[in-house]
């Protein structure tokens, strides 16, 4: 079966050694000049190739990375900073990472770079989390105006805890992987020319394991997070789509475009 070819990600299929026909995909964010920030597009496109990995038998474990630079700089600022809460709500742009959710397979997250914003949520859609050393792992929405809105506020809390979440999501600062690997968010911190072979050598580890105990152990695993996690994830979505009638989304994402230090007025 030849793979899909997209504009703003790669995708291919590694056999596992040792099994004859037995594959993991390998899925890249690919939009280096912007540090990969997820813009629309390439949402649709990650879905599209995470679901041909879902869908294809030869497949046990997908991996999803980025670059040694950037995994993702968050989603981009630019294709919704004019966005206003009654636009973002019509286009449901972020329903497309409920079909993210909907993936049977394990993914494994080997990280590098920049993992803020969105890309730090995307990270935590991921099953296991692999990073190299200079990882930098955040939430700064705040820092233009808004909050995560694409499962931060549930999931990093259910990960790190309260108190720890509430820290970075106020305060958008930076954590490194050591921090991210302490909190208990990630998995294992590796050196940077290794993120991506130790994420594949992991892959290949389950890919020895029953498919489809592999599907019903990260069913049964997310189930115990559900419950009050959908309820949460639609009414941070609400949040996040209201803030586009104030004027600080407004200031916090122009200034950003225009490289100046945002100035937040409370309206
Ligand atoms: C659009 C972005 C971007 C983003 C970087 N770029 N992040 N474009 N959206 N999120 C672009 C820059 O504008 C620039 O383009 C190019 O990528 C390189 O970035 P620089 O800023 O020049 O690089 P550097 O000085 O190394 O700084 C890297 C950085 C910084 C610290 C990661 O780019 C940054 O702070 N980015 C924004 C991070 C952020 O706030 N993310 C959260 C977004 S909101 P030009 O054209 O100037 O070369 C979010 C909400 C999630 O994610 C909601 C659910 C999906």
């Amino acid at each position: 079966m030849t793979m899909t070819t997209y504009k703003n990600i790669l995708t291919a299929k590694e056999p596992v050694p040792g099994l004859n026909g037995v594959n993991i995909g390998v899925v890249t964010l690919n939009r280096p000049t912007v540090l990969n920030a997820l813009n629309h597009e390439l949402m649709e496109e990650l879905v599209a190739a995470l679901s041909e990995h879902d869908k294809d038998d030869t497949v046990r474990v997908i991996v999803l990375t980025g670059s040694e630079r950037a995994f993702a700089a968050g989603a981009d600022i630019k294709e919704m900073s004019d966005e206003t809460t009654v636009s973002i709500m019509l286009k449901d742009r972020f329903a497309t990472w409920d079909r993210i959710r909907a993936i049977k397979k394990p993914i494994i997250a080997a990280i590098s770079g920049y993992a803020l914003g969105g890309g730090c949520e995307l990270t935590m859609m991921c099953d296991m989390i692999i990073a190299s050393e200079s990882a930098q792992f955040g939430q700064p929405e705040i820092n233009i105006g808004v909050i995560p809105g694409a499962g931060g506020t549930q999931r990093l809390t259910r990960a790190v805890g309260k108190y720890k979440a509430m820290e970075l999501i106020l305060t958008g600062r930076p954590f490194s992987a050591h921090e991210a690997l302490e909190m208990g968010l990630i998995n294992k911190v590796v050196p940077t020319e290794l993120f991506l072979d130790e994420a594949k050598k992991l892959a290949f580890e389950l890919s020895q394991k029953s498919p489809i105990a592999l599907q019903l152990a990260k069913e049964a695993v997310l189930k115990s997070y559900d419950g009050t996690l959908s309820e949460g994830l639609q009414f941070e979505r609400k949040n996040f789509y209201m803030l586009f009638s104030s004027e600080d989304q407004k200031e916090g994402m122009k200034a950003f475009i225009e490289k100046r230090k945002a100035t937040f007025n409370g309206k």
